[in-house]
């Protein structure tokens, strides 16, 4: 090869890179933002349900929010709030910019974003109840370690499906 093809090459392979660089502007931050709002809330979320089952819970339902437990219903509210907003955000954005480059998402990935806000919902309202006030939640409480192991099941299926959603584009 000479040394004149291999520095086209070299430029190609340039030009390249420069086309698949994601375009830096306003629209760029926001998605992203809304991207990391999304982990960050599912961490909080996801996280504060995991250490409530496999630390507190076996030590009693006294144990679970050591009389804090309006701390934690304020965060579940902040984090509902944020994952439902970025979540519909991401969507109707991944949706859109599919469908205008001429490549719409299949049905399968709307289903599995049917069955993921679904499921979402079914751990907004279980966080929600287990650490409410009412007399069902006190009702529910009693059986705390049961609804917290079904409500991390619906995380970690949440978690499978939004990874599985991310390879359809
Ligand atoms: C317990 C609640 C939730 C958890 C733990 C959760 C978790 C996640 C995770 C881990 C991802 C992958 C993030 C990434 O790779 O960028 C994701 C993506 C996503 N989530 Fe959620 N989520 C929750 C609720 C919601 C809700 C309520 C909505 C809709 C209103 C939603 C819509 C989405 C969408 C559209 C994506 C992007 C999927 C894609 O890449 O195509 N999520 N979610």
């Amino acid at each position: 090869m000479s040394l004149f093809s291999a520095d086209i090459d070299a430029l190609s392979l340039l030009a390249q890179a420069a086309a698949d660089a994601p375009q830096i502007d306003g629209m760029f931050a926001v998605r992203l933002l809304s991207r990391i709002f999304h982990i960050m809330f599912a961490v909080i979320l996801g996280g504060g349900l995991f250490y409530l089952r496999a630390v507190l819970a076996p030590a009693g339902v006294d144990a679970c929010y050591a009389g804090r437990r309006a701390v934690w219903a304020r965060w579940v509210g902040i984090a509902t709030l944020f994952l439902i907003g970025s979540g519909l955000f991401n969507y109707i954005t991944f949706v859109r910019e599919a469908k205008a480059m001429g490549d719409p998402l299949p049905s399968a990935y709307h289903m599995l974003f049917g069955i993921k806000f679904l499921l979402a919902l079914f751990v907004f309202f279980m966080a929600a109840i287990l650490a409410g006030k009412t007399s069902l939640a006190d009702k529910l409480r009693a059986n705390m370690a049961m609804w917290l192991n079904l409500t991390w099941t619906a995380v970690m299926a949440i978690i499978i499906i939004g990874a599985l959603m991310r390879t359809y584009h």
